[in-house]
């Protein structure tokens, strides 16, 4: 076991099984052995790659719609332009050269990102070099006044609680030891209340206090100081059954359950509950709407064409493969969604107007 397993261990030894929450927050976040902590795990030397790091025109289409949502604000002398999880900065640098083409809006946005990973921190100050950054641990932290936030794939790192159909009813996933390895074991005490008579046998339901409590934070402000946010995340649009808590390690699927910290832990985004959580926060959600059809809707086909007009033969490959990585439907472009939240009379933003 390492380091952080054989804290967990002690912990569970002394007072019992952790819920999947409490060990996937451990594994992610310990302030030692945590894996965001302690490593930059992006790219192909690392655990996963994600869209930003796939094309520079991902960020790009992102930063004209912060302008475009700015302008629809009533271009506002001073904003918060704030990234949730901004991995190594690249999509926010992507966006500030792109949303810098409509006059104004990079001296309005004052750049707030939240992070808790050290490492990332120093990716992100490279990344932004000679921009003004300020830094934040929460998202309650950031301060007042309209915003525009963007979240990519910082939804799916949030912890998760797992339920699962017992014959006397919905029983709590959680981790125990066993011979120094942790496994899987369910409550044995029902949760009162709890039921999808629909579901089968061993069906697992997930829910993430964790997101909603983010997601009400970010619907909040919009409702209270005026914005939009855009998410970004691999899910489903309507809340279902299933037991999607995964593990990657050098961009192999690995045991969630092996080595604590030593591997990528996320769970598919239900959609329909961060919708709720918008709407509980007097803020309005729209779509959740396929990346796919989604970026096609910004122009993406066009933007990649103009890349193309001065790109060298291995570069138009390049830029054709990522086109495709990012948008066809065996790629990300049907498993991963976007969804904007934007307060209650608004109508829907640039990309999801016909969700
Ligand atoms: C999967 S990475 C996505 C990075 C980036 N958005 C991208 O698309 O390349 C998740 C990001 O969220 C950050 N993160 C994870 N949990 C967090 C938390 N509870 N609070 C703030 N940031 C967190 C990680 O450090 C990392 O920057």
């Amino acid at each position: 076991m390492n380091q952080l397993g054989r804290h967990l261990a002690d912990r569970i030894r002394l007072s019992g099984p952790l819920s999947i929450a409490v060990y996937m927050a451990a594994a992610l976040g310990h302030p030692k052995w945590g894996y965001y902590t302690s490593r930059d795990p992006l790219g192909r030397a690392g655990d996963f790659t994600t869209a930003p790091e796939i094309s520079q025109m991902f960020g790009e289409l992102i930063g004209l719609w912060c302008a475009d949502r700015w302008q629809f604000m009533g271009r506002p002398g001073h904003f918060i332009l704030a990234e949730l999880g901004p991995g190594r900065g690249t999509l926010m640098a992507d966006a500030l050269r792109a949303g810098g083409a409509l006059p104004g809006f990079l001296d309005a946005a004052d750049i707030h990102l939240v992070e808790t990973s050290p490492v990332l921190r120093g990716a992100q100050e490279n990344a932004l070099t000679g921009r003004a950054v300020a830094w934040h641990d929460r998202i309650a932290d950031l301060p007042h006044g309209p915003i525009l936030v963007i979240a990519n794939e910082f939804f799916d790192a949030l912890p998760i609680r797992q339920f699962q159909r017992g014959r006397q009813g919905w029983h709590e996933r959680m981790v125990d030891v066993r011979n120094d390895a942790f496994i899987p074991v369910l409550n044995p005490l029902a949760v009162p209340g709890m039921d999808f008579p629909e579901a089968a046998a061993d069906a697992v339901f997930e829910v993430s206090p964790a997101r909603a409590a983010a997601l009400a934070a970010v619907g909040h402000h919009i409702a209270g100081h005026g914005g939009a946010a855009l998410i970004i995340d691999y899910g489903h649009g309507a809340s279902a059954v299933g037991d999607t808590l995964q593990a990657m390690r050098a961009h192999e699927y690995t045991d969630p359950f092996q080595d604590p910290g030593a591997a990528d832990l996320t769970a598919h985004v239900d959609f329909q509950a961060l919708a709720a959580a918008a709407d509980a926060a007097g803020a309005q959600a729209h779509g959740p709407i396929c990346q796919g059809r989604f970026l096609e809707q910004l122009g993406i086909g066009a933007r990649a064409d103009r890349l193309k007009v001065r790109a060298t033969e291995d570069q138009v490959k390049d830029i054709d493969g990522a086109l495709h990585r990012l948008t066809a439907r065996d790629q990300m472009g049907q498993l991963f969604k976007v969804m904007a939240v934007t307060t209650p009379d608004s109508p829907a933003p640039p990309g999801l107007e016909d969700v």
